[in-house]
């Protein structure tokens, strides 16, 4: 297996009509299977860097590879790139373009020109995994947003991606649907996919990736496992991330026996953050 499926090499993209680029040299590799995390604050180039990553835009210098290749950015490949990588926007209304979920769903897979008893046979699978089959006929703008979410990820999973980056997911759901996204990406974690997955909630960072990117200003500033990028307090401080609220807790002034309570402790706290 490859050991890393998406690589920046030394990205520059700017906006047309933009002075600052917003990708400024980013280089980054997401390892194979992982669950990766990506933080960094608003306006950092996160969402950026996921539209370059799927040819959506194109970098004015570097290289973006897939499976160790660069990017061709002619119709077939970006067609194929966008098969492998698949790409959740922060709002659903974005992604969702069909009136009911099932056509929705069959949506991609109609433009890749699959015959139609694939199609079919693949919706219905995807459907019954994501238990929106009780939706199927139900007209997309009566669904909630936590429902509409489901459908979005669905609508890119039936794609059979390598690597599905999602933007935000949590953002606008509540504790119930962010709970029920949680479980529907480790299905998909379990199928062999890898995640990357930009968010600001670093309590679910803590408990939830493998492997964590602090983007800066277009930049990679750390990155390592949770434990080793949130140990690195200063430098979070400084760019006014935050830390998760074990961190918080652990960097308070604790006395000895608070901190034998805490660690005794860390696990249950953890499946209540
Ligand atoms: N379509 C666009 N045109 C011009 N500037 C943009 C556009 N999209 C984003 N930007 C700018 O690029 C920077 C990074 O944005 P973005 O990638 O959305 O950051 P993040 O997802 O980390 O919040 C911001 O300064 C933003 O204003
Ligand atoms: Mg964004």
């Amino acid at each position: 297996m490859q050991e890393y499926l998406l690589e920046f090499e030394q990205v520059y993209y700017t906006y047309p009509g933009l002075q600052q680029p917003t990708l400024n040299g980013l280089s980054m590799k997401i390892p194979s299977g992982k669950k990766c995390a990506l933080i960094g604050q608003n306006g950092c180039g996160k969402t950026t860097m996921f539209l370059l990553a799927n040819g959506l835009y194109k970098p004015n210098s570097g290289i973006i590879k897939w499976c160790g290749k660069p990017l061709i950015y002619n119709r077939k490949e970006l067609s194929q790139i966008r098969q492998d990588i698949g790409l959740i926007f922060q709002d659903p209304e974005q992604q969702i373009v069909a009136s009911t979920v099932a056509e929705d769903i069959s949506y991609g897979l109609c433009n890749l020109g699959l015959p139609t008893a694939e199609i079919k046979s693949r919706v219905e699978q995807i459907l019954i995994e994501f238990e929106l089959t009780n939706l199927a006929n139900k007209p997309v703008h009566h669904l909630s947003l936590g429902q509409k979410k489901r459908v979005s990820i669905a609508d890119v999973m039936v794609l059979k991606p390598q690597l599905l980056m999602l933007d935000e997911p949590t953002a606008y759901l509540d504790i119930k649907h962010t709970r029920n996204l949680m479980k529907t990406l480790q299905k998909i974690h379990q199928h062999g996919n890898t995640l990357l997955m930009a968010t600001h909630d670093l309590d679910l960072v803590y408990r939830w990736a493998d492997w964590v990117f602090v983007m800066d200003q277009g930049k990679l500033i750390i990155e390592g496992t949770p434990d080793k990028v949130f140990s690195q307090r200063k430098i979070l401080e400084d760019l006014d991330l935050g830390l998760p609220l074990i961190y918080e807790i652990l960097f308070s002034d604790l006395s000895p026996q608070e901190e034998i309570i805490i660690e005794r402790f860390r696990a249950k706290i953890f499946k209540y953050l």
